[in-house]
């Protein structure tokens, strides 16, 4: 899964909104490209149906223009397969033709086209339904990350044994990424993801993940799609795009014997391994149906010895060791009993 990198925020640290220009090099394209820029809008060209379907599902923008003069493909045909990819659902594709008729709306309404559009009077004219759009987006952006976060709740709430651990992860995840001197949309981001890591084992079966005993290899599979799952639930959303390597690398370990993808040491994203501290922390403090809730200090020690065989971020380990022991009000009441395919 690719995102759009950190560099097209602007200086408060928002990012830009990005739009797919998808236009064979028309006489206008250029102007209106840079047009657009001028009002700090981050502009992609692609000129043809196969390159704009890749930089769609590359970039994630916030709008794509779809002008139907392509050389390779029926503008309506394109964009009615954009929106046929769920990754693209949530990402409004205008239809442009300059020369239409009164059927082309309702075919571009046919395509799954957001709106579409025959000749405009002036680019004063076309920035304001492009503003129009985007606020648009950033609303239904927002009331979907609301469900989500509902949805994350409501999958702790399957099993009240777990009820609690996201928010207790909040408060663990926090306290260490200050101490790390994160920025404060860091840390935004660092609490997104501790709250909806787990946002993928909605695709796991109840008898799986409730079943007290351990899982067989089958069950196993099945547990450790979660990430990949819980990504591409939160993918289409713009509000969640920088989450996404958090919640796809939260079971890595730094030997590289983790899941899904057996990243190894700072190839796994900062965010991830300072929410795993925090996932297994919280994990061991909890009882669990073959085993009492460790101590605070026990459950130290046994982070430490995971760090040792290579499994944690052996730094983040003793600075929360730190934290733990001189650095505040780290130790919660017990908790509750935990599940054997929280671990798996
Ligand atoms: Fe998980």
């Amino acid at each position: 899964m690719s995102i759009r990198p950190a560099a097209l925020r602007n200086n408060e640290g928002i990012m830009n909104s990005a739009i797919l220009l998808v236009d064979v090099a028309s006489a206008g394209r250029d102007s209106w490209k840079a047009f657009l820029q001028r009002h700090s809008y981050e502009v992609f060209t692609a000129k043809d149906g196969e390159s704009a379907e890749r930089q769609c599902l590359q970039l994630q923008p916030d709008l794509v223009l779809l002008y139907d003069n392509l050389p390779d493909v029926d503008g309506f045909d394109l964009c009615r397969r954009m929106k046929d990819n769920p990754l693209n659902q949530q990402v409004p594709i205008v239809l442009v033709k300059q020369s239409s008729n009164p059927a082309d709306a309702a075919r571009g309404r046919a395509a799954g086209a957001a709106d579409f559009w025959g000749t405009y009077s002036s680019v004063a004219e076309a920035l304001g339904r492009v503003q129009s759009l985007l606020r648009l987006k950033t609303y239904i952006d927002e009331q979907a990350k609301s469900v989500m976060l509902s949805l994350a709740r409501s999958i702790e709430a399957r099993h009240p044994l777990m009820n609690g651990h996201s928010e207790r992860m909040v408060n663990y995840a926090l306290q260490l990424g200050r101490s790390l001197d994160l920025r404060d949309e860091d840390l935004q981001e660092l609490r997104i993801a501790c709250l909806l890591h787990d946002i993928g084992k909605v695709a796991v079966p109840d008898e799986i993940l409730l079943k007290p005993g351990s899982l067989n290899a089958a069950e196993t599979r099945v547990v450790r799609q979660h990430p990949i799952v819980g990504v591409s639930i939160c993918a289409p959303l713009k509000s969640l795009r920088r989450i996404l390597p958090a919640i796809r690398h939260h079971h890595e370990r730094m030997d590289g014997s983790g899941y899904p993808d057996g990243l190894c040491g700072h190839q796994i994203p900062l965010l991830a391994r300072i929410l795993q501290v925090a996932d297994v922390y919280d994990a061991l403090i909890t009882d669990r149906p073959y085993r009492d809730a460790l101590s605070p200090e026990d459950a130290l020690e046994t982070l430490n010895r995971e760090a040792a065989y290579g499994w944690l971020d052996d730094s983040l380990v003793g600075k929360f060791s730190q934290l733990c022991r001189y650095g505040g009000d780290y130790f919660p009441v017990r908790g509750r009993t935990m599940l054997a395919s929280y671990y798996a």
